[in-house]
């Protein structure tokens, strides 16, 4: 027997009331009232009813038609509210994420470090900018143009006259220009050279140092730089000082330290000699007077730079200078 309007509206809201999502609830719209569906075709076969039924079955269809519309409608709407709450839902018993908090760079810690180390022994920190004037970078250094000694820093020009600062030296010109001795400054900042491998970067830090005063010696250069190496590593690290040549300073030392890989023994780090070049260093040589206007005849002092980055390696054991830049904070989180 075929089925009443009824019976297939009855079957219509029991399915409608087993489906569990939107794409169910298309389905069956599809089925009983698309263009084939059984309420669709329902109406269309109206015609095998009597006449005097068709009236009555006709409206009823009609009204079940429009009920199974909006129970579609409604039960759509439903679904897709019930959905989205689902997706959203915060389940507030759930621990908090901790919140990741950064370090500081072992760079800025080390420079700290050095800082620290220099301001207990009474030294002011200056600062200079790393755009620099080739006066200040070079020539007020006792570096003219062309000179030799400008073929060991690989210069960044941005003029003829302007350069990004190759090291943080200039600073000790800008200071002594602005204030009559006595002078005790440190010099933290980037510095700047077309230089890229296992061991340098085109950015790097130094650390430079300058002190000026009526009868400072190179022994007052040895015993603060001793101080700091022992302060910086341990107190027991040996250093010595080395014959070296820079235009700014005269006489120049470099200082070594006792490989702290190998304590002399020799090793990859220290190339098998024991020892490890940390900074260089000098009594200021006079012409630096003469351009900042001091009484060469009266004072004298004693100036030094270091670089960060390797200072950092040596203190932390590491063996490429890139890490401390490539931002992996697996690495920056060690330290
Ligand atoms: N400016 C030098 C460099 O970058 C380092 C240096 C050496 C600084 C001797 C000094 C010094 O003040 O006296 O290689």
């Amino acid at each position: 027997m075929e089925e009443t309007i009824d019976q297939i509206h009855a079957k219509a809201i029991s399915e409608l009331d087993a489906a569990a999502d939107i794409q169910a609830v298309t389905a069956l719209s599809v089925k009983y009232l698309g263009r084939k569906g059984e309420v669709t075709r329902f109406l269309r076969n109206i015609s095998r009813y009597r006449p005097e039924e068709r009236a009555a079955i006709g409206k009823r269809a009609n009204q079940v038609k429009q009920e199974l519309e909006r129970s579609f409608k409604d039960v759509a709407e439903r679904l897709e509210h019930t959905g989205a709450a689902k997706k959203e839902r915060i389940d507030v018993t759930l621990p908090g994420r901790p919140a990741g908090h950064g370090t500081l760079h072992p760079i800025t810690r080390i420079t700290e470090e050095i800082c620290d180390i220099f301001s207990r022994l009474g030294f002011d920190i200056a600062e200079g900018p790393e755009v620099e004037l080739d006066y200040y970078n070079f020539e007020a250094l006792n570096i003219p143009k062309n000179h030799p000694a400008r073929d060991m820093q690989d210069t960044f020009y941005i003029s003829e006259n302007i350069v990004l600062r190759t090291h943080t030296s200039p600073v000790q010109i800008r200071t002594m220009e602005k204030q009559p001795p006595p002078v005790r400054v440190i010099a933290p900042g980037k510095v700047y050279r077309c230089d890229s491998d296992l061991t340098h970067t085109p950015m790097f830090h130094q650390v430079e140092g300058l002190l000026v005063d009526e009868g400072i010696s190179f022994g007052d250069l040895k015993g603060v730089l001793t101080t700091f190496v022992h302060q910086m590593f341990d107190p027991h690290t040996s250093l010595r000082f080395r014959p070296s040549f820079f235009p700014f300073t005269e006489p120049s030392a470099e200082v070594d330290i006792l490989c702290v890989m190998c304590r002399g023994s020799g090793c990859r780090v220290c190339s098998n000699s024991g020892w490890l070049e940390i900074l260089g260093s000098g009594m200021v040589h006079p012409a630096l007077y003469e351009n900042v206007g001091y009484d060469a005849d009266k004072y004298t002092g004693f100036a030094f730079g270091m670089g960060v980055e390797r200072i950092a390696m040596l203190k932390y054991g590491i063996d490429d200078i890139r890490k401390f830049f490539e931002n992996d904070a697996r690495f920056l989180r060690q330290f």
